[in-house]
């Protein structure tokens, strides 16, 4: 392989991907980028920045990548690349006041970012909740609290009266698991609690959230596209024995089915019936109904697998990543995420399926202009032939999004993780194009001119 060749993106002739139907995008969320904290009301993410040790490098998102300043320059990168789709999230509190009434001001952002994708024909994915709370609702109990399921509701019915037909397709909740797990029982997320009985809970009001979202977009957008993104960590044993094979399992289903058997089949998996009655969520008499609804997409995030071993006490216990690992200490392996969506379209009846994030943070730094990423062009590569094998076997994968557009608040790793195809220079807020984004780009002109046509947003 030539040097040249190492800094491109292919996609197999033949491949489904190459159809002009299939969806490739990039990803993004408020937090994240947007900044322009004074403008909005605080959210759970905002306290715990503020909390001394929670973010490693002691950052927050006020500012972050100035996006609320610079949305027009951010749309142009977006258009240059030639992308069919742009997933962003809506912020909570940037668009609902604490009485419950919409916040004009704060959704108009939203308007003329979401008027001005339409008319570069790039198709909108938004996203509802990607983590940032607001904070009022957190301290009447946030997510443990059923109330705030309904809270869900209400905001996800004002904001889709708000935005009327700009959307192409709706995104319940970003990764559930990480908001329960994280955020109420390692404490290493917002709002930085460490209790299994409200982790619990907080994982079922958030599908409750779901649910009840659901109902609502099919009552005010049922020509959108409405679904749920959630993270799927492929569970390994650390070696072929009965006793790790059976961790794996276990782990799966805590993290994995926990969230999949009652979004795709109303169930819970048989192991809620082992918990300690104290540590079991309060599940009402419709609740796994709501959850379940038919969706018209199931988005699916992917960044590497998981290996466990058997442990007396716990039951499982995660073994440290080998290499090779991106920068987050995450292991390089792009065959978790064949096997992921096989084994999923082999246990469940599948909608149709988004990789709705997958991507790598990277030691990148900029010699004379450039951002040479080949680190992140080898995974990004390597995660579009593992796409394509699924789809060989069937999985029917409409799409594949890039986390992310831009370098941002990596969460409890602060700014000093990159994800991005487009570098950020945080002191001055200068963008550029890594060397990714220029192959995404060629890849994308490349699809387009062999099927006839021009780029979408070009
Ligand atoms: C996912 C999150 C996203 C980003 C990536 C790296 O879990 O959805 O916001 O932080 O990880």
């Amino acid at each position: 392989m030539s040097r040249n060749d190492d800094l491109k993106l292919k996609v197999p002739a033949g491949s489904p991907m190459r159809a002009p139907g299939f969806i490739f995008g990039v990803a993004t969320s408020a937090f994240q980028i947007e900044g322009a904290s004074d403008a909005r009301l605080p959210c759970i993410w905002d306290s715990f920045c503020a909390t001394p040790g929670k973010i490693r490098d002691h950052s927050n998102g006020r500012v972050a990548c100035d996006h609320l300043a610079r949305w027009h320059s951010d749309l142009e990168l977006i258009t240059s690349l030639g992308l069919d789709a742009y997933r962003f999230s809506i912020s909570w509190p940037r668009v609902m006041h604490a009485d419950g009434t919409i916040n004009r001001k704060g959704v108009g952002f939203y308007l003329q970012l979401l008027d001005s994708l339409n008319e570069r024909h790039c198709k909108p994915f938004v996203t509802l909740y990607h983590w940032d709370l607001p904070q009022y609702l957190q301290e009447q109990g946030g997510w443990p609290n059923r109330d705030t399921a309904f809270r869900f509701r209400d905001y996800v019915d004002q904001i889709t009266r708000a935005l009327g037909d700009r959307v192409y397709s709706y995104v319940t909740l970003n990764e559930p698991w990480c908001s329960a797990y994280l955020g109420y029982e390692t404490g290493v997320h917002a709002p930085g609690l460490t209790d299994k009985t409200l982790s619990k809970k907080a994982a079922h009001h958030l599908l409750l959230a779901h649910g009840l979202g659901m109902q609502v977009l099919e009552q005010n957008s049922p020509a959108t596209l409405n679904g749920i993104v959630v993270n799927l960590s492929p569970s390994y044993g650390a070696t072929d024995s009965a006793a790790d094979r059976a961790a794996a399992v276990a782990a799966d289903t805590a993290m994995n089915q926990w969230y999949l058997k009652p979004l795709l089949q109303g169930v819970y998996p048989e192991s809620l019936e082992r918990l300690p009655v104290a540590e079991r969520p309060d599940i009402q008499a419709d609740d796994l109904n709501l959850i379940s609804q038919p969706l018209d997409f199931l988005g699916v995030n992917y960044y590497t697998r998981a290996v466990y071993k058997a442990d007396a006490a716990a039951g499982f216990v995660q073994v440290p990543p080998a290499p090779p690992l991106t920068e987050m200490g995450w292991e390089i392996y792009p065959q978790g995420l064949t096997d992921m969506l096989v084994s999923l379209h082999e246990q469940f009846d599948l909608p149709p399926v988004y990789v709705a994030e997958n991507g790598a943070a990277t030691a990148d730094v900029i010699v004379d202009g450039m951002v040479n990423d080949a680190t992140r062009i080898r995974y990004f590569q390597q995660h579009l032939d593992a796409l394509d094998r699924a789809l060989e076997r069937g999985v029917r994968v409409a799409g594949y999004f890039h986390w992310s557009l831009l370098d941002n608040f990596e969460w409890a790793e602060g700014y000093a993780k990159r994800f991005g195809l487009v570098y950020v220079d945080y002191a001055t807020q200068r963008r550029t194009m890594k060397q990714s984004a220029h192959a995404y780009a060629e890849l994308l002109r490349e699809r387009a001119a062999a099927n006839g046509g021009t780029p979408a947003g070009s």
